[in-house]
């Protein structure tokens, strides 16, 4: 049984790590778990001030029993262990038979979906949060558009969300894995399916050539919105800030419908992830500020109204470490707004969640009407 409020698992991973970072900077007491008990050890040797961390470290296999083992006595769960359509359900089901609150880094349309309908009415009525997609994709946009909601008549809302960096192997698997999940927008409040394989060329802030954008399995705010009073329709997207690998995406999507789609569910699975392996099989280096940027762009109309609000920003990783330790910081010591499926926005206020992370200095928010 955990003594420490937060348990990270996939400590091990390039996300996990950062998550521990951040924590240390929120004196939170944690447990850095997974499935290796040497490579977290190793992992954690050479997070920047770890020696001032009160932190354990604990090795697990990934069945629901022994999750529950691990994660009871605890108050927070952050899991970064993905994909999350594969990985996910086991985690967050532990996560609700030992009581606690789930966040996940995972920005999977479908995954957000299994978990509003399958876990967020029993997590709702033991007044526990489930927060997937409490990461820069999508929580960044999600706050933009909600700070747009404020002041304008708006009813739509677009989102395009892009990064310059070096996707992880977890991450590349994950945009292999998404290919094969439907992906939604919303139109009147119903949640309708994008085309498939399908470009989008974007106009993006600070940036003179337009940029190649996808559905990228929906992305979670159709999800956050579809029961909004005041928002009815919603499309987002997404992608990198580099053409080639966003032309070579579009081209897998076109090659997956052709030819991997029919495929029996396993060999479609273990397909895409050879695909994933042979685009980033290593750990890529650390974040760097002056080489990584993001960028959140989110546009609102109404019938005569129009806001815009533009996060510009760097390092992605460090953003998603930064949201899920400022998470675990409030479900720790706040009481959360919402319980069951919710954003990390609606959750901890829109407002309070930039205001993380810009004064940690790796976003500023730009809005206009
Ligand atoms: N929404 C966002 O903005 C955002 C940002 C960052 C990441 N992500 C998502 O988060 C996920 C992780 O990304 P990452 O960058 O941290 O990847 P990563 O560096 O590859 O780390 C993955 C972690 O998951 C663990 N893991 C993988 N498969 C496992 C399994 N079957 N059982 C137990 N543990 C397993 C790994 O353990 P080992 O070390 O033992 O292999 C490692 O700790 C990806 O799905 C990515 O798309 C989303």
């Amino acid at each position: 049984m955990s003594k420490r409020p937060v348990v990270i698992y996939g400590a091990s991973g390039f996300s996990g790590r950062l998550v521990a970072e951040f924590l240390r900077e929120y004196h939170l007491p944690f447990v850095a778990a997974g499935r290796s008990k040497t490579k977290i050890e190793d992992v954690m040797a050479h997070v920047p001030g770890i020696e001032a961390a009160d932190y354990e470290v604990a090795e697990t296999s990934s069945s629901v029993e022994d999750l529950v083992k691990l994660f009871a006595g605890a108050k927070v769960v952050c899991n970064t262990v993905g994909p999350f359509i594969y990985n996910g359900p086991a985690v967050i089901e532990a996560a609700l038979q030992a009581g606690c609150h789930y966040v996940d880094i995972g920005g999977e349309q479908a995954w957000s979906r299994e978990v509003a309908e399958k876990w967020s009415c029993r997590f709702a009525e033991r007044g526990l949060l489930a927060a997937p997609g409490t990461a820069f994709m999508s929580a960044m946009s999600d706050a933009a558009a909600r700070l747009c909601l404020e002041s304008s008549a708006i009813d739509t809302l677009e989102t395009v969300t892009m990064f310059k960096g070096n996707p992880t192997f977890g991450s590349t698997q994950t945009i292999f894995a998404v290919i094969q999940t439907d992906a939604h927008y919303l139109e009147q409040n119903q949640l309708k399916p994008w085309p498939r394989a399908t470009r989008y060329d974007v106009a993006v802030p600070g940036y003179l050539p337009t940029q190649l954008a996808l559905a990228w399995g929906g992305f979670p705010q159709p999800l956050w919105f579809k029961n909004h009073p005041q928002v009815a329709n919603v499309r987002s997207m997404g992608g990198l800030l580099d053409r080639q690998i966003m032309e070579n995406v579009a081209a897998t999507e076109k090659l997956f419908e052709e030819q991997i789609r029919p495929l029996p569910k396993v060999e479609r699975e273990k397909k895409l992830s050879e695909m994933a392996n042979a685009v980033q099989g290593a750990m890529p280096p650390r974040e760097n500020v002056h080489d990584h940027r993001t960028i959140d762009v989110v546009v609102g109309r109404g019938t005569t109204d129009f806001v815009q609000c533009v996060i510009f920003g760097t390092c992605c990783y460090r953003q998603t470490g930064l949201i899920q330790a400022f998470a675990a910081h409030n479900l720790v010591h706040a009481s959360q707004r919402k319980v069951g499926f919710a954003s990390a926005a609606e959750a901890f206020g829109h407002r309070e969640l930039l205001r993380a992370v810009e004064s940690h200095g790796l976003a500023k928010v730009r809005l206009t009407s």
